[in-house]
C-alpha cells in the first residue's frame, strides 16, 4: 500500500488524543496526562497524518513524544532530550513516517545553540526499533537491568545520539 502526502503536525492539547490512541495501540507502556501535557509543553513532539483516500479526510497515524529531561546515563554532563514515545501504526510502517517524525525532532535540536543529547530507553528485544534508531545514528550505550517492571524481557537498552 503507498500513502498519499504525510502532513506532520506538532503536538497541541487537541492532538493528544490521537498520540495516545496510537501509543495505546503500539506501545507496551501507558504514558499520564501529565506526561503528555509535558510534551505540549516542551515543544519537541509531533504526530503524522495521512490522506485516508475514501473519506478524504486526515487520519493520525504516528507521533513522537519527547520531553526536556536529563538521564544520568546518556548525558551526564548535556541537556537531554528524551524521546519517551515513538509509534507508527503496523499498516503504516515502512513508508518513512517514522523517519520524518524523528527528522522534525532533529531539526528543532540542531537550532539549538547549546550541547544536548538525545535519547530513549526501549526493550532489548525490540530488533526493530534499535535498528531503526542505529540507521539515525543513535548509538546503545548501556543496558539498565529491571527497568521495566511490568514488561518481559525487563531490561532496556539507552540508545543517544549528542548534538552540538
Ligand atoms: C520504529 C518505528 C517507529 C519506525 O517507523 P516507520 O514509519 O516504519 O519508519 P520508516 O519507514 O522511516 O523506516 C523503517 C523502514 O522503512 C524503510 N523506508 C523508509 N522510507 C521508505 C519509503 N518511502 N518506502 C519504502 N521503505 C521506506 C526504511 O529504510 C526502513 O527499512 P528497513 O526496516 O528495511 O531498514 C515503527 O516500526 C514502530 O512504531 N515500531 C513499534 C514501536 C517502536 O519500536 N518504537 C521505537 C522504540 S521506542
Amino acid at each position: 500500500m503507498s500513502v498519499g502526502e504525510i502532513t506532520i503536525l506538532p503536538l497541541n492539547d487537541d492532538l493528544t488524543l490521537d498520540m495516545a490512541q496510537i501509543n495505546g495501540i503500539v506501545l507496551p507502556v501507558n504514558f499520564s496526562a501529565k506526561i503528555y501535557s509535558q510534551m505540549v509543553q516542551d515543544k519537541y513532539s509531533f504526530v503524522a497524518f495521512v490522506k485516508n483516500p475514501k473519506t478524504g479526510k486526515d487520519e493520525a497515524v504516528g507521533a513522537i513524544g519527547c520531553v526536556l529531561k536529563s538521564d544520568p546515563h546518556a548525558c551526564p554532563n548535556t541537556s537531554g532530550l528524551c524521546i519517551a514515545s515513538l509509534a507508527v501504526l503496523a499498516k503504516y510502517r515502512s513508508k518513512g513516517i517514522g523517519s520524518k517524525l524523528l527528522n522534525q525532532v532533529i531539526e528543532l535540536v540542531e537550532c539549538q545553540k547549546k550541547l544536548i543529547t538525545v535519547y530513549l530507553q526501549t526493550q532489548v528485544n525490540n530488533d526493530d526499533g534499535i535498528k531503526f534508531y542505529q540507521r539515525h545514528n543513535f548509538s546503545i550505550i548501556t543496558r539498565i537491568e529491571k527497568f521495566y517492571r511490568r514488561l518481559d524481557p525487563p531490561d532496556c537498552f539507552v540508545l543517544s545520539r549528542c548534538f552540538h
